[in-house]
């Protein structure tokens, strides 16, 4: 086997002049490759192929690969990094949104529900808010890795870290103009995804795979931490802006966002980033006219991607923030505001989507509320603040009401159909076929759980196959809080269809009268007898050979999104949530200890509630350290922290203590009633967090993350809250 490395632009835009590979500089044996050497179309094929393999002609970011190496080691590989030669010409780049061009933009989606001119028009006050977030790099666990090899029969293997693969497949199928029997990507044990195992693979599994083709030897590239953060997709960054026109009471009348997403140099998943971000722009709130504008931007910056939560966090943060500056405004508290607006059943989204009884936006805030005492300590802690004397401790409390759609955004589900396969086995035992990946979310404890539950089975009765393409079918990409929901659902159908065939054939046999039921194991008919699952499903393949199920998803038959119009129902049912963060702030360096955070969701049903509280544990970290303390530092173009030592994730010491209280609403399109549960802890934390900061210090954030410097700079500007009531245009008084 040989180690592949990778020749990265060290410039944000320039064109490329030359390349040259000095082999002579190179330790003996190394092997290099460009653009001119691709058999097929220069192109990662995910919803387009404008991204491609290897730059050619010109580089779009800094770390965009550019050639590739091969060499017998790890460090032979890197030394022979420096044999290749690349000259370029700077070109002028646009390295943020604000130099951006919004004539230009990768994706725009638009979507209004009612009239929100005149409802603005009308409105007793309006509060304008603009909210920031920026880059966020993954932190998995293993970083990026893959292996490629030819078979002797001449048929490509990869395999590696990697969320879908079938996507790796499509993207080697269509860079290496090869059949698709002829390709075969297989998913290692992934120790932590989070999106990053979503785009990025088929990347690095195109390079492998090149390396390979070319050197006709087996090519393993694993990148360290360093080449993991410069090289890989993040979060996009974004600016939101929101208008709010609110009457006297204190309720919603109009909302107009205008929502950019810096979308970095190439489409990647992009589009649908963007989508998913417009359509939770709105938050959990109940307003009748709603405009979202949404834009992705094209910057000379990082290929940004998936990141869980897939735009949502980030639209989340900017509606939550805007609560709570329109609670100032109206003199109300961060939970009053909430709970006068919040979505109930038979409310409409944005998207005209008519709620139903699994809406539980007001169960989660009340229940949050309750927990903590929050509206009694929260004002006591204003009052506090008000009060205070310089270098006292300042303490602080923030809420969050927020929603996340489970599974694929609009038709995606239906176009996919995803397919489960399940298959008897000689021994009897049920061999079970998706391409899900445990990625340490616990599918490989919960898929177990839903088949047997479905079936009357153990766990000693199944086999899962490994998710590899040669063996499994496309049950789609582990991505979009699908995987429980979706194929947990498809699942528990196809392993119901197998035990039911089975047992029907057995009570055929045995000339039984009465139905035999399947319980544990154990097939039993009303007369007492009783078998193994494993004897009656041997004999069954013994008698007539294999039993294989398919089952495909099918999404309800109302969930249908126009997606010119972006009206109709986005998706079949939503997680709720809503978190109270508490925080301490250093009064001499504004340094911001989350110290507490209490989060209720509502899953439907929880599967496993160990498994599901870690979920939304971890969920919750990654998103109050987002808004506190995460951060990709760029000076033009170029990063200045990429590494660990100084890309600042929460250590258990910076681990605020969780308390997570699931609440259930079962969802009928889902396994035993479960919704998605993935990503919805990501939208809450940012924004709680920095309500908390204010509630202690009286500084209006809006920005994340909010660091002791952004914060330092704000206290000095005079960003507090007592400008904002000052701030909202009085409509009515200003037209008396
Ligand atoms: Mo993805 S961000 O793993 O849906």
């Amino acid at each position: 086997m040989l180690f592949g490395a990778t020749v990265r632009s060290p410039i944000p835009h320039a064109r490329i002049d030359t390349i040259r590979w000095q082999p002579e500089k190179a330790p003996a044996g190394a092997f290099c490759l460009t653009a001119l050497d691709l058999p097929g179309p220069n192109g990662v094929l995910l919803l387009n192929d404008d991204w491609p393999i290897l730059a050619d002609n010109e580089v779009r970011h800094v770390g965009e690969p550019v050639a590739l190496v091969a060499a017998a080691s790890r460090l032979d590989a890197r030394r022979a990094l420096a044999a290749v030669e690349v000259e370029y010409t700077p070109l002028d780049s646009v390295l943020d949104l604000s130099e951006a061009d919004p004539e230009n933009p990768l994706a725009v989606i638009q979507l209004e529900h009612g009239d929100v001119e005149r409802a603005l028009g009308a409105s007793d006050v309006v509060v304008e808010g603009e909210y920031r977030t920026g880059h966020q790099e993954h932190i998995y666990i293993e970083c990026q890795a893959m292996t490629a090899w030819y078979e002797p029969d001449g048929a490509l293997v990869v395999k590696g870290s990697m969320q879908c693969p079938y996507y790796v497949h499509k993207a080697l199928v269509h860079a290496l103009e090869l059949p698709p029997e002829r390709v075969r990507a297989e998913a290692t044990v992934v120790g932590g995804g989070f999106g990053g195992k979503e785009d990025y693979p088929s990347l690095i599994a195109l390079h492998a795979a090149l390396l390979a083709k070319a050197t006709g030897r087996p090519v393993r590239i694993a990148y360290d931490r360093h080449e993991d953060i410069v090289g890989t997709t993040k979060r996009h960054p974004s600016v939101i802006r929101h208008v709010t026109g609110i009457d006297e009471q204190g309720q919603l009348m109009a909302m107009d966002v205008d929502l950019l997403l810096d979308g970095g140099s190439y489409t990647t998943l992009t589009p649908v980033v963007l989508s998913r971000a417009a359509l939770h722009a709105g938050g959990v709130y109940r307003c009748p006219n709603v405009r979202i504008r949404a834009r992705a931007l094209r910057t000379n910056t990082a290929t940004n991607g998936a990141f869980r939560g897939f735009g949502a966090p980030e639209a989340e943060f900017a509606v939550e923030r805007q609560m709570d500056r329109v609670a100032r405004a109206m003199g109300l508290d961060p939970l009053e505001i909430r709970l006068r607006n919040v979505l109930e059943e038979g409310d409409e989204l944005p998207t005209g989507q008519v709620l139903d009884d699994t809406t539980s936006a007001r169960l989660c805030l009340e229940k949050a509320a309750a927990l903590t005492d929050f509206r009694r300590r929260w004002s006591e802690l204003e009052e506090e603040r008000r009060q205070r004397a310089d270098g006292e401790p300042m303490r602080g409390l923030g809420l969050s009401a927020f929603f996340h759609g489970a599974g694929f955004t609009g038709n995606g589900e239906r176009r996919m159909r995803s397919p489960v396969k399940v298959a008897l086995r000689e021994d009897g035992r049920i061999e079970v076929f998706t391409a899900m990946i445990d990625m340490g979310q616990g599918s490989a404890v919960v898929f177990p759980q839903i088949a047997c539950e479905a079936g009357g089975l153990t766990e000693d009765d199944l086999v899962f196959a490994e998710p590899d393409t040669a063996r499994v079918p496309d049950s789609g990409p582990t991505v979009a809080s699908r995987t429980t929901m979706v194929i947990g659902r498809v699942l528990a159908e196809a392993i119901a269809e197998t035990v039911e065939l089975v047992q029907a054939w057995w009570r055929g046999t045995k000339d039984l009268e009465e139905d035999l039921t399947v319980a544990e194991g154990a097939v039993q008919s009303p007369d007492g007898s009783s078998w193994t699952w494993r004897e009656v499903a041997a004999s069954y393949v013994k008698e007539k050979g294999s039993l294989e199920v398919s089952r495909r998803y099918e999404p309800p038959a109302w969930q249908q999104l126009d997606e010119e119009t972006y009206q109709g129902v986005a998706y079949p049912t939503y997680g709720w949530g809503a978190d109270v963060v508490e925080v301490e702030v250093d009064p001499d360096t504004l340094e911001v200890k989350a110290q507490k955070v209490t989060a209720v969701c509502e899953v439907g049903k929880a599967i496993h509630p160990t498994l599901c509280a870690g979920q939304i544990e971890g969920g919750t970290l990654q998103a109050v350290s987002w808004g506190l303390m995460e951060e990709v530092k760029m000076e033009e173009g170029r990063y200045l922290n990429d590494r660990l030592a100084t890309y600042i994730i929460p250590t258990i010491g910076d681990s605020p203590e969780i308390e997570v209280h699931l609440l259930e609403q079962p969802y009928e399109g889902g396994p035993f009633g479960a919704k998605g549960v993935g990503e919805l802890p990501m939208d809450g934390g940012a924004p709680a967090a920095l309500a908390a900061v204010e509630n202690a210090t009286g500084i209006w954030a809006d920005e994340i993350p909010a660091t002791p410097e952004r914060l330092t700079a704000w206290q000095e500007a005079g960003d507090v809250v007592e400008s904002i009531a000052g701030e909202a245009t009085k409509r009515s008084s200003s037209e008396d």
